[in-house]
């Protein structure tokens, strides 16, 4: 009842009360509960930030010690997931795996945990970083024929990924520690970003009480999507693009400043720092640092360089504030790392989903009702029905 405000895209509208991420876009400032993501991105490591926004403080050692091990507990995936992973044709989409395979786990974990029951919920957060990290890389071993692998329980998370990822039968596989301090950097920036679309879709699902394995699962469909987390993908194909036309990047900087032309420069600007993105400048540094480490000779990622430079110089990008975004340098480092192109949206997936179980804990615990908007009806006004035969 009553008057029905339209807010298409929800951009005006606070869909809830949160304690868990601070946003001011128009001063460039991002906080995991307080704390400045620049503190977090420098000092902390993936796993303790995941802790902080999941359960609201800072772990001790201890707890940091043993939430690594918990989650090292939950690593092993059942066997019959196997089955469902065999079924995909080796060209699916890894997203579209992802989200299949975590809702799969559902029928392994009927049971939706009780989030006034402390254990309880800790277990399962600790389950859903574990399983999650194994399927996510899983999907890059089926796309690419490899055999499954298994976590070591004698190394870290965001090694463990890398390792997940690219050890072969054949060997170990070195891990260089430049490349694990920026990926763990990356998943650090990518925790949380308050009501994003893939966020509220989580909130919005979990609303109708579905178990979180179920609204995570929404949650990765959500993020796939080009003008989501598919921003990054869609800057590495733009750079390809680039190259393959003949590598000029003026070229497209006057395309994307010709307003008759529709081209945008994939990974610059943002909807909501119109400053800058302060994930974009802790990132930049560690893609340097990534590029000159591995002495990546790599044509694509000379075009990134000289367009961002060229954008960086422009009065264009400048007046109206476009600066390189996340996704832009992301790409960048993911490229350098050798992780495929259409793996891109599934590295964010892995760095988001603290955010995700932190977001949706925090709505069923304040006993948010169920996400229901209202429409303005635009259809026809009562039409007399006509049986099939008369029409
Ligand atoms: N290249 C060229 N011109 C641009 C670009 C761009 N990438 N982005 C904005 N503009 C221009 C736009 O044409 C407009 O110009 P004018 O005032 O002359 O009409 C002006 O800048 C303002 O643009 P807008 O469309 O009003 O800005 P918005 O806030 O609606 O859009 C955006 C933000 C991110 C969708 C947009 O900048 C864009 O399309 N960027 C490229 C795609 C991209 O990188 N997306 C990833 C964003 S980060 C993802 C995440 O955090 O989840």
């Amino acid at each position: 009842t009553g008057v029905i405000t339209m807010d298409p895209g929800y951009k005006n509208s606070g869909s809830c009360k949160s304690d868990i991420t601070f946003l001011d876009g128009e001063e460039g400032i991002l906080r995991y509960r307080g704390y400045s993501i620049e503190d977090l991105a420098e000092k902390a490591n993936f796993l303790e930030v995941s802790y902080l926004v999941i359960f609201g403080e800072l772990p001790t050692k201890q707890q940091l010690h043993q939430f690594e091990e918990d989650i090292r507990k939950y690593t092993l995936v059942n066997e019959e997931m196997k089955n469902i992973i065999d079924g995909f044709p080796k060209t699916a989409h890894p997203m579209g795996v992802l989200s299949s395979l975590t809702s799969a786990l559902t029928a392994f974990n009927p049971k939706v945990v009780n989030v006034d029951n402390e254990k309880e919920m800790y277990d399962t957060v600790c389950k859903t970083m574990g399983k999650f990290l194994v399927l996510a890389t899983w999907t890059f071993r089926k796309s690419s024929g490899f055999p499954l692998n298994y976590y070591d329980n004698t190394k870290g998370y965001v090694e463990n990924f890398m390792r997940l990822m690219f050890e072969l039968p054949t060997g170990p596989y070195t891990i260089n520690p430049v490349v694990v301090d920026a990926l763990d950097k990356l998943f650090i920036l990518h925790a949380d970003h308050e009501q994003n679309c893939s966020t509220s879709t989580v909130r919005m699902v979990g609303s109708s009480q579905s178990g979180l394995f179920a609204s995570i699962s929404a949650g990765v469909s959500a993020l796939w999507g080009p003008l989501h987390g598919g921003a990054n993908q869609a800057v590495l194909e733009m750079l390809e693009a680039i190259q393959k036309d003949g590598g000029d990047a003026d070229k497209y900087m006057a395309k994307a400043k010709d307003k008759d032309d529709p081209f945008r420069l994939m990974g610059f600007g943002h909807r909501v720092y119109k400053n800058f993105d302060p994930r974009a400048r802790i990132i930049k540094k560690a893609a340097d640092e990534v590029l000159a480490t591995l002495g990546v000779n790599d044509p694509v990622l000379a075009i990134a360089k000289k367009l961002e430079e060229a954008a960086l110089n422009d009065d264009y990008f400048k007046s109206r504030n476009l600066y390189p975004n996340v996704d832009f340098y992301s790409g960048i480092i993911y490229r350098a790392l050798g992780i495929p192109t259409d793996m891109f949206t599934v590295m964010f997936a892995i760095g988001r989903l603290p955010g995700w179980i932190a977001q949706w804990k925090e709505m069923r615990l304040n006993k948010e009702p169920i996400g229901r908007p209202r429409q303005i009806y635009t259809g026809h006004p009562l039409r007399d029905f006509k049986e099939v035969d008369k029409r």
